[in-house]
């Protein structure tokens, strides 16, 4: 076992693709993250692995708000822009954003949007566990996911946005 095998038998776990947004030093962040995933019905409770060198780290604390913006299969770039550590533009440039009722702001046109605030912070490994409570949540649209498998984007039809 090694990093790249590791990598590549984990990447057969198909997932979808969303934009974690947070406050950091008075401006909102936004990153892309596939490590969302819901942890509990009661209390609602979902996850977000955070990589120890991401910017967003700062963001990750006990009680701080975010918002989680889950992608459509249209939004492949953005998901590209907020994964490059050196967009070439601002990535939060022409994006039609409303603000959560915690005051951080979501996609407006994504699949549906979570408004959580942290409970609880794990360092485990490389990355910190963010455990997030929903406060508000909205299915935003109908359209269908993007999805990340393997290290490709997709839509759920198998064509490739
Ligand atoms: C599809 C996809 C999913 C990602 N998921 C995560 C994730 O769950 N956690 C994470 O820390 N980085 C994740 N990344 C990498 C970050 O988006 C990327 O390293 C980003 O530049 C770090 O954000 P920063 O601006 O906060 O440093 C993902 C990247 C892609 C393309």
């Amino acid at each position: 076992m090694n990093t790249k095998n590791y990598r590549e038998v984990l990447g057969h776990f198909a997932t979808g693709v969303t934009i974690v947004m947070a406050e950091i030093a008075g401006d909102i962040h936004g990153m892309t993250a596939n490590s969302f995933t819901s942890v509990s019905l009661e209390p609602p409770l979902i996850l977000v692995a955070v990589d120890h060198k991401a910017r967003m780290l700062q963001g990750i604390s006990r009680n701080r708000p975010m918002t989680i913006s889950i992608l459509k299969d249209t939004q492949k770039a953005l998901s590209q822009l907020f994964a490059d550590p050196n967009p070439s533009r601002d990535p939060f440039e022409g994006l039609h954003l409303e603000r959560a009722q915690n005051g951080i702001p979501y996609l407006a046109d994504a699949l549906a949007f979570l408004a959580v605030r942290i409970t609880d912070v794990y360092s485990q490994g490389d990355h910190d566990l963010a455990i997030c409570q929903a406060e508000e949540l909205k299915t935003l649209s109908h359209d269908g996911p993007l999805l990340f498998f393997q290290g490709r984007y997709y839509a759920v039809d198998g064509s490739t946005p």
